[in-house]
């Protein structure tokens, strides 16, 4: 099996599925790095690990229509089965979501319906939360809308810090994120996402 994972950022998830892979622990390669922001740490990380990236600047094209037909072509290219979303800081378009029905999946830094969008951890902090935690879902056209796939929560300590949840929930991530792709690939092989 082979997935693309989709990041804007540091790519601490990325790194945690490729490490994942190369332990044996799962049985998929990550083929392609796709990456909307041309400076981004997540393409040293794919260059450290000798996995191609597509970095791209959307604002050289004139639709999301116009970058997701060339995404999708690099994806063609390069085989790939399933998407993996990893701090991709865009929503995912009909050309790309036709493409990979029930093929794309994220992860959110909150348990969902809570705080979705950007700075989930931030949001969660202020309201002043005593529980968080992080959710795997199907990618729909909607921001952080799409079927749950899993969660898992994290209790917030009295006078706890902004940071110090964040790290907590960057933690549960590359826990969670590489075993519920497991899972799901398993399922994907025995015939079971339609
Ligand atoms: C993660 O918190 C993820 O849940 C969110 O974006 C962040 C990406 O972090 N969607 P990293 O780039 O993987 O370190």
């Amino acid at each position: 099996m082979k997935i693309a994972i989709f990041a804007s950022g540091n790519g601490s998830n990325f790194q945690a599925i490729v490490d994942y892979i190369k332990a044996g622990n799962l049985n998929c390669s990550v083929e392609l790095l796709v990456c909307d922001k041309l400076n981004a740490y997540v393409i040293e990380r794919a260059g450290n690990e000798d996995i191609p990236a597509f970095s791209f600047d959307p604002k050289a094209y004139s639709s999301k229509e116009a970058f997701e037909t060339e995404i999708t072509q690099q994806l063609n290219h390069y085989e790939i089965d399933f998407i993996v979303l990893a701090g991709y800081m865009r929503l995912i378009g009909p050309t790309l979501l036709s493409a990979y029905p029930n093929r794309i999946i994220n992860i959110h830094p909150s348990l969902l319906p809570s705080f979705p969008g950007k700075d989930a951890v931030g949001q969660a902090y202020r309201a002043g939360v005593k529980v968080t935690g992080v959710t795997v879902h199907f990618v729909d056209e909607g921001m952080d809308t799409g079927p749950i796939i899993a969660q898992k929560a994290i209790e917030v300590s009295p006078g706890e810090s902004l940071e110090d949840i964040e790290a907590n929930i960057h933690r549960l991530e590359h826990e969670l994120y590489p075993n519920v792709i497991a899972n799901l690939l398993e399922k994907e092989l025995r015939g079971e996402i339609k």
